[in-house]
């Protein structure tokens, strides 16, 4: 079939395919093809294409397969989707440059490619990001049928937590009331509420708590999620012995908040303490500490021992379910 292409001679083929990508004018449903030492590469709408390519129809095959930045790059690079954005790790910064081009060049559609710029630090567990290509750190992102605005410049976000998400999620029932004390844009609040739960989700970032109160919007539960911006140890005047499930999803500072975690507790309230501990011992520490604070008030039964993922060297963030029964 005739479409329109840029021709271009080979040798200058991946310089105009890289800028015709950053266009976004790169039609990808067809091949590029080469004859008579050119290339033609599909565009998308010619009337856009710089007047410096020559636009030409030709007859090119559809494509079959979608190109990654693998196939550009002749290595395979670490990256994260999050909505349009693509997240690098990368430590040299003219290596991620490379990366970013061949993402753009690549069939995966980002807007805006960032590199890790710093560790996730402070209170409000934020990044700093070197954004490579496009301009918005927002964006929204999809996780098991739920949308999520949010700005990852400004609020804590992880893909790498689906799953684990997911895990939890599934356990809540129809009318149980769950408390998210470090909830940040909601990705357990909302979905919580989704399954019928009457949900309290507490931040101290005001910027996740404007995005948790937009997405209980966006997947229509604002009607089951009550947003609270502030210390989670403010709760207790208002909700002390009302948990029927609590989340503590603050894995370097959460045994600070265990105190809080028992006063919010009802009379039978199941914890899922996230913690980053040694490969040695990864939950003896959690759950002496849950004990601490719980017992003799309540009884303390770990139902569930679970490794997340690996942290760092001889590091796993874990999670402990845990059932506390009052006695
Ligand atoms: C690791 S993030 C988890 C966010 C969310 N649960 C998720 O899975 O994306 C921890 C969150 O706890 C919040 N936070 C830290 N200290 C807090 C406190 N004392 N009270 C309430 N929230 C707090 C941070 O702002 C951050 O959004």
């Amino acid at each position: 079939m005739a479409v329109p292409c840029v021709r271009v001679p080979t040798d200058r083929g991946e310089e105009t395919r890289q800028a015709l990508a950053a266009r976004d004018l790169l039609d990808r449903r067809y091949e590029i093809t080469a004859a008579d030492e050119s290339l033609y590469m599909p565009v998308t709408d010619p009337d856009a294409v710089p007047a410096e390519y020559e636009v030409v129809d030709r007859d090119v095959p559809a494509r079959e397969t979608q190109t990654t930045p693998a196939d550009i790059l002749g290595f395979s690079p670490s990256y994260e989707r999050l909505g349009d954005i693509v997240i690098l790790d990368e430590d040299d910064s003219s290596r991620a440059r490379t990366v970013a081009d061949a993402v753009v060049a690549s069939d995966l559609r980002a807007t805006t490619v960032v590199n890790r710029a710093s560790k996730v630090s402070g209170e409000l567990r934020v990044r700093e990001w070197e954004v490579l290509i496009g301009e918005s750190t927002e964006t929204v992102h999809r996780e098991y049928g739920h949308e999520f605005a949010l700005d990852i410049a400004a609020v804590y976000f992880s893909p790498r937590l689906a799953t684990e998400r997911h895990r939890v999620i599934e356990q809540v029932e129809a009318g149980e009331r769950a408390l998210d004390m470090f909830a940040g844009v909601g990705p357990f609040a909302v979905p919580m509420a989704a399954r019928g739960a009457e949900v309290v989700a507490c931040d101290l970032n005001p910027v996740a708590v404007d995005y948790l109160r937009e997405n209980a919007r966006r997947n229509g539960v604002d009607d089951r999620v009550t947003a609270v911006e502030g210390d989670v140890r403010d709760l207790t005047d208002d909700y002390a012995g009302w948990a029927d499930r609590l989340v503590m999803n603050l894995p370097h500072t959460a045994g600070e908040f265990l105190d809080t975690a028992v006063e919010l507790a009802g009379e039978e309230c199941v914890l899922h303490y996230y913690d980053i501990q040694h490969e040695d011992d990864p939950f003896g520490p959690g759950a002496r500490a849950i004990r601490e604070a719980a017992e003799p008030a309540y009884e303390v039964a770990v139902e569930t021992e679970r490794v997340v993922r690996s942290y760092a060297p001889h590091e796993h963030n874990v999670c402990l379910d845990v059932r506390l029964t009052e006695r």
